[in-house]
């Protein structure tokens, strides 16, 4: 079934303490997941409509007030002076999406059917695609076992651009950055990539089969013989094997189970999409910026990496402190209220990307002053990608 997904309605949901050491782990812990984090059960298709106005909107959101940096002139890189970053602000900000099944129909549509159409959300309604072969016998067991399913994901090749990031694995991928499903008639991992390059945001893409009900399982249909089907799913981040985490459900007493499990990502490969009003994109190679005399504030948002966020939480934080006459005596070069550099990244905790992480700073680096990488915090590993800088001109 269909369902169309919005980036809408992102709301700044906490001013956290300033951050100490670049990033506030503690809300970052705080925020809450996406509402999607993977397709839901009964899904065969679903794609997410990239709205700029939505990401404009949630990013100018993140401004609560305004904003500055503690230095009062552009800072030698390193500099050990002025390091207390009493003026910078952490926010988190959480998207809530509108999901939408309804489509409006042609003609009016016979009782109990969608459209003219079998739902398959009815009881016992056939289910879609299905165009693995038909295990035999029909059992959890011998799915698991069906050579097929791993010699195909074995023998899988990253598309290029790709990097093979897991093979063979028996879990789908669930996470932060989910970005739409397909079903397609075979395992097709060219084909599925060919869709993440068609997605906005999307930099990596999972590609499974699954063992799926014939119908939709209920009281009059328990337990439905099986079909198989070829899933491919997209993300706005890297894909790993600890994302690999859904190795099925139950239907009733249908079991869903998964094989063949490959990942494939090209965020070391992509350059993110122009951010209007600001130039020069920088690769900062996996490391962030961490400048906290210069910091005007930094804020987090769950979900896709998209940089855009940033360019709209800094055009807003400028817009608002531009307001005070004060902006007037500082210099175009450097002055405190004014953001004139930004770094986009993703944060990701053991290996999990989580979202979008923005700080805002009044003076402009280069990719070689990016050398903070957060490492272990606690018991858990946090890291780092695509990271990239935006400069004002
Ligand atoms: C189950 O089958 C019975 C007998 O055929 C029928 O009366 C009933 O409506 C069915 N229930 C559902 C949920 O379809
Ligand atoms: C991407 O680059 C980082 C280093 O910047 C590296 O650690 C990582 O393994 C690379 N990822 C892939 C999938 O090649």
């Amino acid at each position: 079934m269909y369902q169309t997904v919005l980036f809408a309605g992102f709301v700044a949901l906490a001013a956290a303490s300033p951050a100490a050491q670049g990033i506030d782990f503690a809300s970052i812990n705080a925020a809450p997941s996406p509402s999607m984090t993977g397709p839901p059960v009964s899904a065969n298709s679903e794609s997410f409509n990239y709205d700029t106005a939505s990401a404009n909107a949630a990013g100018s959101a993140a401004v609560t007030g305004i904003a500055s940096a503690s230095a009062s002139g552009s800072q030698a890189v390193n500099s050990k002076r002025n390091l207390s970053p009493s003026t910078t602000t952490q926010k988190v900000s959480t998207g809530t999406s509108t999901t939408s099944s309804s489509t409006a129909c042609a003609t009016v549509p016979e009782a109990g059917t969608s459209c003219g159409f079998i739902n398959p959300e009815d009881p016992c309604a056939v289910q879609p695609d299905g165009y693995g072969p038909h295990v035999t016998p029909d059992t959890v067991a011998a799915f698991t076992a069906y050579a097929e399913f791993h010699t195909q994901a074995q023998a899988a090749r990253a598309p290029a651009g790709y990097t093979q990031t897991f093979a063979d694995l028996d879990g789908s991928v669930n996470g932060n950055t989910y970005l739409g499903l397909s079903t397609l008639q075979s395992y097709d991992v060219p084909l599925c990539g060919q869709h993440c390059d068609s997605t906005a945001l999307c930099t990596g893409f999972n590609i499974y089969v699954e063992r799926d009900p014939s119908l939709n399982p209920s009281p009059n249909c328990t337990l439905p013989s099986s079909i198989t089907n070829y899933k491919c799913t997209l993300w706005g981040s890297s894909v790993d094997a600890s994302l690999a985490t859904n190795d099925g459900q139950n239907r009733g007493l249908f079991q869903v189970v998964i094989a063949g499990s490959d990942g494939f990502t090209k965020t070391n490969t992509t350059t993110p999409a122009p951010c209007p009003g600001w130039q020069h994109p920088q690769d900062c190679g996996g490391r962030a910026h961490n400048h906290p005399s210069t910091c005007i504030g930094t804020s987090f948002f769950p979900g896709p990496y998209d940089p855009l966020l940033c360019a709209s939480y800094a055009q807003a934080q400028n817009a608002l402190n531009a307001k005070p006459s004060s902006w007037k005596q500082w210099t175009r070069s450097y002055n405190p209220l004014q953001c004139n550099f930004f770094n986009a990244f993703m944060l990701k905790k053991n290996g999990k990307p989580l979202g979008t992480y923005c700080g805002l700073y009044a003076q402009t680096y280069g990719a070689g002053d990016a050398t903070y990488s957060p490492g272990w915090q606690g018991s858990d590993y946090w890291g780092i990608e695509s990271s990239w800088g935006f400069s004002i001109n």
